[in-house]
């Protein structure tokens, strides 16, 4: 493999030579319905894309680690010795420091008590960073894989994504849910992944599109306050559950909840607290009619779907933006599109689309034109095919 090559050529010249590294590979995911569910106990459908993070990493004798980002061409030290401090200036480095502290801890209590040693690791990657295709995600389960890897460790892979999340949680500023972390770790090629965000039961549903494709179009766009604006959602939630809790005992999270419920105390909540929960009630029964949808085969339904769910995230969540609306409302346009939608936390990121296959140039001429008229924005329009969950490409050498 190409990218892998490459890897071990810098990984050399950074590190200098010595036992062979251990290489991971963990792909970004595309959701396809079930957003802002996943932190509500919910249910979600994502697939992992062909959109890889390659990452390499070894043991040292102490407690130092050394960090290497390729395509950015930055280097971060820091040792496991000293507490957690954010680093400002190279983000993407708290997410790999994150899982070491995590998984340091998660050892302390499941294994032998055992101290993590240091390590040195090099990465780079396919993932359009800021694209909405769960990048650190990705960067978050390979470091954990090959930590895992490296020191003999057990975790099975739901165990390893809590971790994750927890990391990002904890030491990443953002208050994701699984999603990401799961479906990196346990996508199937040529499935989708069903996931119970409660029970993280999940199913692999084989994803036939017949004559249609899945089109995702990158808007070029991430607003600034998604993060923010992302974690004031989960505050939200987390208000809407205290209320209802206080009233239903029986409910622990939205996912509880049901219409009747929140139809019968509308006059008491405000109306904003309202639309989020509605979106969240009304995603949750859009994933499960999808799931039966494409059981069926009936994609129609399926793109009826779809388009639901952009519209619950536009008007009642609140979570799209201007270029993203215009991309569904110029996909919406072109004879052959079944449904469109945004994908991922949302604030910019990427739409998908579901498009009869004679459609597809009729699409990327019409969508991509008008959209770079209109924003002076290029787009980027990829076909997407469900790829593999995470694996180790290269075992190590034993020391
Ligand atoms: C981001 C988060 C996920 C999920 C989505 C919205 O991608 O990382 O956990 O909440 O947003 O569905």
């Amino acid at each position: 493999m190409k990218e892998v090559q490459s890897l071990l050529g810098v990984f050399t010249e950074v590190f200098g030579p010595g036992a062979a590294p251990v290489v991971v590979r963990a792909p970004g995911r595309v959701n396809l319905i079930g957003e802002h569910t996943d932190y509500n106990e919910g249910f979600v459908l994502p697939v992992a894309v062909d959109f890889s993070l390659f990452l390499a990493a070894r043991r040292r004798k102490d407690r130092q680690v050394k960090a290497y980002a390729v395509d950015r061409q930055e280097l971060v030290s820091f040792s496991l010795e000293d507490s957690f401090s954010y680093d400002h200036d190279h983000r993407w480095s708290n997410y790999l420091q994150g899982v070491l502290r995590v998984l340091q801890h998660a050892c302390a209590r499941a294994e032998s008590g055992e101290e993590l040693p240091g390590i040195e690791v090099a990465f780079t990657g396919k993932i359009p960073p800021g694209a909405g295709l769960a990048s650190s995600a990705a960067l978050e389960v390979a470091t954990a894989l090959a930590v895992q890897e490296l020191n003999g460790l057990s975790f099975d892979r739901p165990a390893l994504a809590r971790i994750c999340q927890q990391a990002e949680n904890e030491f990443a500023g953002v208050n994701c849910g699984i999603m990401d972390q799961f479906v990196s770790l346990l996508g199937k090629a040529g499935h989708a992944l069903f996931l119970d965000c409660r029970s993280l039961e999940y199913r692999q549903l084989p994803l036939e599109l017949g004559e249609y494709r899945l089109l995702l179009c990158q808007s070029g766009v991430r607003h600034t306050l998604a993060d923010s604006e992302y974690n004031r959602r989960r505050r939200d939630c987390e208000e809407g559950t205290a209320f209802f809790s206080r009233r239903f005992p029986e409910i622990k999270s939205l996912r509880d909840l049901t219409l009747t419920q929140l139809e019968t105390c509308r006059e008491e909540i405000n109306p904003v607290l309202y639309r989020r929960l509605l979106h969240v009630l009304s995603e949750n029964l859009r994933v499960e009619e999808s799931v039966a949808a494409l059981e069926a085969r009936d994609l129609k339904t399926f793109g009826v779907l779809l388009n639901a769910s952009h519209d619950s995230l536009r008007y009642l969540y609140e979570v799209s933006c201007a270029e993203i609306d215009l991309l569904v409302e110029l996909a919406r346009e072109v004879p052959g599109v079944l449904g469109t939608r945004l994908t991922g936390g949302g604030f910019g990121g990427c739409t998908i689309s579901l498009v009869q296959e004679d459609a597809v140039e009729d699409f990327s001429r019409r969508v991509l034109t008008n959209y770079q008229q209109q924003t002076g924005i290029t787009p980027v329009l990829y076909e997407i095919t469900a790829a593999g969950g995470a694996e180790l490409i290269q075992k190590g050498d034993e020391e």
